[in-house]
């Protein structure tokens, strides 16, 4: 599969069907992300795969956990800032009424929003999961790190003809991931990441993009020239 179509074609796939992955592809796509680029080349990512009656077991607990009302675990780290600014917050809320509308949701119907939202829990019905970990003493550019590692495992995985989904809702019930991965004490689980086959029949709207120049500035020679006029221009009078 050609780099661009694997990038275009890759989204958070919310429901796979019955399908096993066989473990020799897991194997292929991880060998292969092993690759990625890391500052130093110190590979900060440490990954748990999840399959069968481990995988069972996991989404039982936590289901079970949901079922209870169990408060979330205390936070290791913050998913999103309290107080989220322009232009985070308006993607947000686009992101928000793309999955919850697709899906039949009303803007504003937390609890339907929230039923849906549970289908994480069970992994969307994949039938592997990948946690990726960090050690607590590494920092952000460990991190960012990280976030390359899992988006090269996603990219290969698309070249297998599966989809995934990254999911930092697995951080709130962390010490059930641990009960089942017994993960050594130094690390902090980033997130999840359900894997399979996609279930095409499973209705979605395709997430947006901010248009390029809202998130890109080219700065050539042209460019540069111009703003250097500009702040000339600026300058006050004699
Ligand atoms: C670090 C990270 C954590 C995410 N956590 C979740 C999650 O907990 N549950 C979920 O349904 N989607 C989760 N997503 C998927 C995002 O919502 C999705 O990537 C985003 O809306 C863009 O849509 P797309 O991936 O389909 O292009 C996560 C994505 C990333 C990169």
């Amino acid at each position: 599969m050609d780099v661009y179509e694997a990038v275009k074609s890759r989204r958070a796939v919310r429901r796979f069907v019955d399908r096993d992955v066989p473990r020799e592809v897991l194997e292929r796509v991880l060998l292969a992300a092993s690759w990625a680029p890391s500052g130093s080349n110190i590979q900060p990512w440490n990954s748990y795969v999840l399959t069968g009656g481990p995988l069972a077991e996991l989404k039982r607990r936590a289901g079970k956990r949901v079922a209870a009302g169990d408060p979330w675990d205390d936070r290791e780290y913050e998913m999103y800032p309290a107080a989220m600014k322009s232009p985070y917050r308006e993607r947000r809320s686009v992101f928000g009424h793309e999955r919850y509308s697709s899906l039949g949701i009303a803007d504003g119907d937390w609890e339907a929003s929230q039923r849906a939202a549970s289908a994480n829990w069970d992994c969307f019905g994949a039938p592997a999961a990948l946690f990726c970990y960090i050690d607590r003493e590494l920092g952000l550019p460990q991190w960012a790190d990280v976030g390359m590692y899992l988006q090269t495992v996603m990219l290969l995985l698309r070249g297998e003809g599966l989809q995934s989904c990254t999911q930092m809702a697995w951080s709130v019930y962390r010490k059930t991931v641990a009960e089942i991965l017994s993960p050594p004490e130094g690390l902090i689980l980033f997130c999840g990441m359900s894997i399979g086959y996609e279930d095409v029949t499973e209705p979605y709207i395709h997430t947006g993009r901010a248009p390029l120049n809202e998130t890109v500035t080219f700065v050539d020679t042209a460019s540069h020239r111009s703003a250097q006029s500009e702040r000339e221009n600026a300058l006050p009078g004699i």
